[in-house]
């Protein structure tokens, strides 16, 4: 282009500028979108002066590590399985400050699937443990001589399978593959309907469940779990739980109270050891598919160990597969004669499913005043429902990584957490069952939440404000929740302090 084109296009420019944009055009635009930051989640923060810093150093990664997919969308990772880019995490400088971030709490987990499968398989080191491994299928049972309990195949010492396998390493890693959805170099997932994956889901449940039924097992289960959240900078957990009953090697049982005492005094323990961990909760459940009897019984079993042990219980809540177990409706005559004995944090809307009646609990757990409602996926799509959450304050524990795993979402751009931070409701993040799926204890959850579902332009505010909204509406005495938020606040400034002087040393060891 010659000199004269250039400079005659700039004025056609200037002047269609001039005739075409109103005057406050820019200020409406403007004004406009302040209003929804504004709005969203996190968009009335205040950052200090360090926290700017540390703000400008979290957005500069960001932008890098996001600005080629807006171009070539085909290398962004959040569209695809959250298998296909899992091991690639670590590596992301936006996740390496997401980790040290103090998350505060995290309210939606299940008791044996909190827990890496690393680990699992360390735990099947303990003596006498013996495995029954049939139709593709694995339960365990620890024993002073063979179970004397059903088998398709017959029950081995796991200490001589691995001896006779020839090798352990191998022999490990099988293992490990009955405690985990996540496969090394496994098949493509992302096209696995929600029944089945459930499916394996479950399978997955019971094989953890019957390593962790053994009363000392279970003690080392609970300690491992502590460490890792710990680790991954979480001061409290409310745990859903359905209480099995744990045994002895001599095969005496426990009741349920007994498991309730083993995380009051495992956690303690650990609370000795970490003073700045405030503790654990736990939400009693029963399986969404059994009878009403069921239901009331777990019911009055909560009602009691709340009597007995005020500090331990926070309330019920039924799970399993919501598509295809009963709706809340079922269990209406039981549920509002406790309700207001008994707190409720019921699973709602964990569907893709519009007008069925996984989609309708939404209605019946507002209803019956859920203090906070588990997953609430389908909430978008009734705006009455999303009034009334608004209006009672209710908690929404969004788990994304989770819908992504269990089939509900496969681009999370498209996750309704999106508009959930957009219009500001009370959001808490979650990991639901991180160990099924090989994930950290919540940071990957943080990471995909923030990289994957919310705005480019969304911030360190954000991420404040979700982990100050965890301490906000969990279950926590008033008192407790105090000292929780001071021991947040206090790891938020070294956390600050922290970004910052490593940023630093970067710098000077670059010039
Ligand atoms: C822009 O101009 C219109 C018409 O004069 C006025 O009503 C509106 O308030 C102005 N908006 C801003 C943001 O100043
Ligand atoms: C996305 O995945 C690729 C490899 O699959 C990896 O190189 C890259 O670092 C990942 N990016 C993020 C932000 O995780
Ligand atoms: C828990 O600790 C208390 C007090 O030390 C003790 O009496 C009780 O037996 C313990 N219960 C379990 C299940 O470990
Ligand atoms: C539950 O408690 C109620 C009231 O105490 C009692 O009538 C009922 O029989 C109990 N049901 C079960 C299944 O435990
Ligand atoms: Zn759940």
């Amino acid at each position: 282009m010659n000199t004269l084109a250039a400079y005659t296009t700039v004025c056609l420019l200037i002047t269609l500028d001039a005739r075409l944009i109103p005057d406050n055009y820019s200020k409406e635009r403007r004004a406009l979108l302040d209003e929804e930051t504004f709005t969203a989640v996190g968009g009335k923060l205040h950052l200090n002066e360090d926290e700017t810093i540390v703000n400008d150093i979290l957005m500069k990664w960001k932008m890098k590590e996001l600005n080629p997919s807006y171009t070539n969308p085909q290398h962004f990772n959040f569209s695809k399985h959250y298998f296909s880019y899992k091991n690639d995490i670590e590596n992301s400088k936006v996740y390496q400050i997401i980790r040290r971030m103090p998350k505060g709490a995290v309210l939606h987990v299940h008791s044996s699937l909190m827990l890496h499968p690393d680990v699992l398989v360390k735990l099947t080191y303990e003596k006498h443990l013996y495995a029954c491994f049939a139709d593709d299928d694995l339960r365990f049972y620890f024993s002073e001589a063979t179970p004397d309990r059903p088998c398709l195949s017959k029950w081995a010492l796991v200490s001589d399978l691995r001896k006779s396998s020839g090798d352990p390493v191998a022999f490990d890693s099988q293992l490990k593959n009955y405690f985990t959805l996540y496969k090394e170099d496994g098949e493509d997932y992302n096209f696995v309907d929600i029944n089945t994956v459930w499916q394996r889901f479950n399978k997955v449940y019971y094989t953890i469940k019957s390593l962790i039924a053994y009363r000392p097992a279970r003690e080392k289960y609970w300690t491992e779990t502590l460490k890792q959240f710990y680790k991954d900078n979480v001061m409290y957990i409310e745990v859903r739980t359905g209480l099995q009953d744990l045994y002895e090697l001599d095969g005496s049982r426990h009741d349920k109270k007994y498991l309730v005492e083993v995380y009051k005094n495992v956690t303690a323990k650990f609370i000795k050891k970490h003073p700045d961990f405030i503790g654990v909760k736990l939400i009693v459940t029963k399986h969404r598919a059994l009878s009403i009897e069921h239901v009331l019984e777990a019911l009055n079993l909560t009602r009691r160990l709340k009597a007995e042990m005020p500090d331990m219980i926070a309330g019920f809540d039924l799970v399993g597969q919501e598509d295809i177990g009963r709706p809340l409706t079922d269990f209406l005559p039981i549920l509002s004669e406790a309700k207001d004995e008994i707190n409720f944090y019921l699973h709602a809307g964990e569907t893709a499913w519009l007008g069925t009646s996984a989609d309708e609990n939404l209605v019946d757990a507002i209803l019956l005043g859920s203090k906070r409602i588990g997953h609430g996926y389908a909430l978008t799509k009734h705006p009455s429902l999303m009034s009334a959450v608004m209006k009672k304050d209710i908690a929404l524990e969004v788990n994304v990584i989770s819908n992504v795993v269990l089939s509900l979402v496969h681009d999370v751009r498209n996750h309704p957490l999106a508009s959930y931070i957009a219009l500001g409701l009370p959001v808490v993040l979650s990991s639901d069952d991180p160990g099924a799926w090989s994930a950290e204890p919540v940071s990957h959850d943080f990471f995909v939440a923030f990289m994957g579902v919310a705005s480019k332009h969304a911030d360190l505010r954000l991420l404040k404000q979700l982990a100050l909204n965890s301490i906000t509406y969990s279950a926590l005495e008033d008192e407790s929740k105090t000292r929780l938020f001071e021991v947040f606040n206090k790891r938020w400034d070294t956390f600050v302090r922290d970004v910052i002087s490593d940023e630093c040393l970067l710098d000077t060891s670059v010039s």
